[in-house]
């Protein structure tokens, strides 16, 4: 098969209406997309992403409006955080109805809903009658793309086509929230911090760690890895113990780096000091980097806040561990 590039949304519409894989862009990451209400084109998806059945996709949908129609109820709670934060990189666990089969959930009873913030997409969803499960647009276990190019280095000849719609301006995957016994919950660190979803949702959150739960597998322990071993920690002592290597290293800002080997790599994701511009330039760092001829990726820590949370849980799971 020929995969085509381009931003032809009557294209991607026909397509999908035929029971095709498109790639969408979002806000947060690319997605590989098709009809979520049908079964056999949930299970190519999952051939095509080489991803096991037991990792559930998340629904896209045009706006708010359309929730009711795939999820059986929607707590007082979840509804303040959908207007305030709809179109955008959240996702809201909901009881789902029947509508929406049981392999695109991965047999829970609930699914992953979200609204994306990119108008090429919105348009997409808006003249379709059906909506799109879409998990992120690379191999399972790389790294998520965050350009048509990306996902062409990739899926190429595995689908018909991409829906171009430029570089994603948030960079990193969705926030992943839900309610149990009107607790709120956090799955997934992402492009909507803890923070301002606590402040709408008027109640603390407690956060899920990583572990072998597979409720949300963006948790699974090695997840948006690199080829090329990436060590994350406290950067002098990572140049101290590969110091003999080739190395790259991936910072913030690049100010307070210790004294680096000859020939070494640097990228910074944001010389200004700025989260958000560090999470729109992550991905295509770690994919820069790992086109490189070099041992290793050292990564320092980012600052405990704002989206340095969420860029710090990435680069953690990307990370070689023991
Ligand atoms: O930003 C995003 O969320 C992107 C764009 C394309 O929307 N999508 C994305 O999808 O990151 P994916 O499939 O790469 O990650 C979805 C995550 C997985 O970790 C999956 O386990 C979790 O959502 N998930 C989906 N449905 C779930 C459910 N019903 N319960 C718990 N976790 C769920
Ligand atoms: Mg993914």
């Amino acid at each position: 098969m020929e995969t085509l590039t381009g931003t032809d949304i009557s294209k991607a519409v026909e397509l999908l209406q035929h029971g095709n894989l498109v790639a969408i862009p979002t806000e947060t990451v690319y997605g590989l997309a098709g009809n979520a209400l049908d079964e056999q084109v949930v299970m190519q998806i999952f051939k095509t992403k080489n991803r096991p059945e037991f990792n559930p996709l998340i629904v896209h949908i045009a706006s708010v409006n359309h929730v009711e129609k795939y999820v059986e109820s929607v707590p007082d709670e979840a509804f303040r955080l959908m207007e305030k934060f709809w179109p955008g990189p959240l996702t809201l666990l909901l009881k789902k109805k029947s509508i929406i089969p049981d392999i695109t959930t991965s047999g829970l009873d609930t699914v992953a809903i979200r609204v994306p913030n990119h108008l090429m997409t919105l348009s997409l969803l808006n003249e379709l009658d059906f909506p799109l499960a879409a998990p992120s647009a690379n191999p399972f276990g790389y790294i998520s793309p965050t350009s048509a190019q990306h996902v062409l280095d990739q899926l190429n000849g595995k689908i018909a086509y991409i829906l171009n719609g430029g570089a994603c301006n948030v960079g990193i995957e969705s926030t992943i929230a839900g309610f149990e016994d009107g607790q709120l919950i956090i799955y997934r660190l992402g492009g909507t911090t803890i923070s301002e979803i606590e402040s709408v949702a008027g109640v603390s959150a407690i956060r899920i760690p990583s572990s072998s739960d597979l409720r949300a597998p963006g948790m699974l322990k090695s997840h948006y890895a690199p080829s090329v071993p990436l060590y994350f920690g406290e950067i002098e002592e990572l140049i101290r113990v590969h110091d003999n290597d080739s190395i790259a290293v991936l910072c913030f800002t690049g100010e307070n780096l210790p004294k680096l080997p000859e020939n070494s790599v640097v990228v910074k994701l944001s010389p200004e000091g700025n989260l958000e511009v560090a999470a729109r330039n992550l991905f295509a760092a770690l994919r820069h980097l790992d086109r490189l001829n070099i041992k290793c990726i050292l990564a320092e820590p980012f600052p405990v806040e704002g989206l340095g949370k969420a860029i710090n849980d990435r680069l953690l799971r990307a990370s070689v561990r023991e």
